[in-house]
């Protein structure tokens, strides 16, 4: 399991994502401004982590409402959430693990100031205990679906660090692996920002399974030479119909699974499903700044003055989607219907 987050001496603890593989790093974040900074530069990543930090995010702005005496008024608790779920508007954890503290705070407005610390702490804590819970559950559940001998395809990260510690899609390739299947994984660099190579590499070589690295462009050879059994992948948010965003290249991946008849599987947790969001067209997509194209690991490749686009995410329709793996169930399509 990989700490990725974590409460220590009265600060939030991170693996640096930035840093990986290369370095090891755990950075300590104790203040609303430094935890965003680390939620835009990618530092803490994966829908479900940055449930886990919004949480902790509130626990650290309540602290920062309570030391400089400020009364705790609604607006005030809403405008750190605001602020806290504006850093990456596609991952709809953020703004789940965000509104379980400003409930806590809600509830017990007239509390005293320590007691109402406490219990936005505990409350953080439990956001996180419980989605490790969630993790093992949904890769007991998505474990079925993988054969033995499989190969297996899979985009960005979605493993320990994208989580409490154990993983949604990744973790669903970890169970297997535990459960001594024989597999392979085809690990897809991820441009622009390389989640695949960087991250879920380190992951998987930690694990010890085997696995190889491509590049994004080569998905549709490696299919029509029928050298992948399914590919697997996570969600940052997933609407009531099923359609489902992911890491940008997401959806490439579903159109050539409908095409070479391989089966696609999104693994979320249940608190990836946007109760409110009806469709795709109800999922906020982030754009990202375009110097994360126009270099390479913040090194120039385009020349000076190219014009870049960067959506961070796509979105799947939930037709092209063969089954949502949860923490519940596998829900098997085409259609889907997430009630409230
Ligand atoms: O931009 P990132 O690295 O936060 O994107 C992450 C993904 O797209 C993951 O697939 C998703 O958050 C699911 S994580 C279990």
């Amino acid at each position: 399991m990989i700490e990725t987050i974590r409460w220590v001496n009265n600060s939030i603890r991170i693996i640096d994502q930035a840093e990986l593989p290369n370095k090891e790093v755990y950075l300590n974040v104790s203040s609303v401004d430094e935890l965003i900074d680390s939620i835009i530069k990618l530092k803490v990543r994966g829908a479900p982590a940055l449930g886990i930090a919004g949480a902790y995010g509130m626990v650290l702005g309540l602290r920062e409402l309570i030391t400089s005496n400020e009364f705790i008024s609604v607006e005030k608790v809403n405008k750190i959430a605001e602020s806290l779920i504006g850093s990456r508007p596609t991952a709809v954890n953020l703004k789940w693990g965000v509104s379980r503290i400003k409930r806590i705070i809600e509830l017990k407005q007239d509390a005293k100031t320590n007691e109402l610390m406490d219990s936005a702490m505990s409350e953080a804590h439990a956001v996180l205990a419980e989605d490790i819970q969630c993790c093992l559950s949904l890769g007991r559940q998505g474990s079925v679906l993988i054969n033995d001998n499989f190969s297996i395809l899979t985009h960005c990260n979605t493993g320990g660090l994208a989580t409490g510690g154990f993983g949604t899609a990744l973790g669903v390739i970890v169970t297997a692996h535990q459960q001594h299947k024989r597999i392979h994984v085809y690990v897809d660099e991820t441009r622009p920002l390389l989640q695949g190579t960087r991250l879920t590499s380190w992951e998987l070589m930690k694990a010890g399974i085997d696995h190889t690295i491509i590049a994004d462009n080569m998905a549709g050879y490696l299919m029509a030479q029928k050298k992948v059994d399914c590919v697997i992948v996570g969600a940052d948010r997933v609407a009531k119909n099923g359609d489902a965003a992911n890491k940008i290249g997401t959806y490439s991946l579903a159109v050539l699974c409908e095409k070479h008849n391989v089966p696609f599987y999104v693994a979320a947790p249940t608190s990836t499903i946007d109760s409110i969001a009806k469709n795709g067209n109800d999922i906020p997509i982030e754009e990202r700044n375009q110097e994360e194209i126009t270099h390479l690991l913040w090194n120039r490749i385009a020349p000076v003055g190219a014009k870049a686009y960067n959506p961070a995410f796509d979105v799947t329709p939930a037709t092209m989607i063969t089954a949502i793996i949860t923490e519940k169930t596998i829900y098997k399509g085409p259609h889907y219907n997430f009630a409230d």
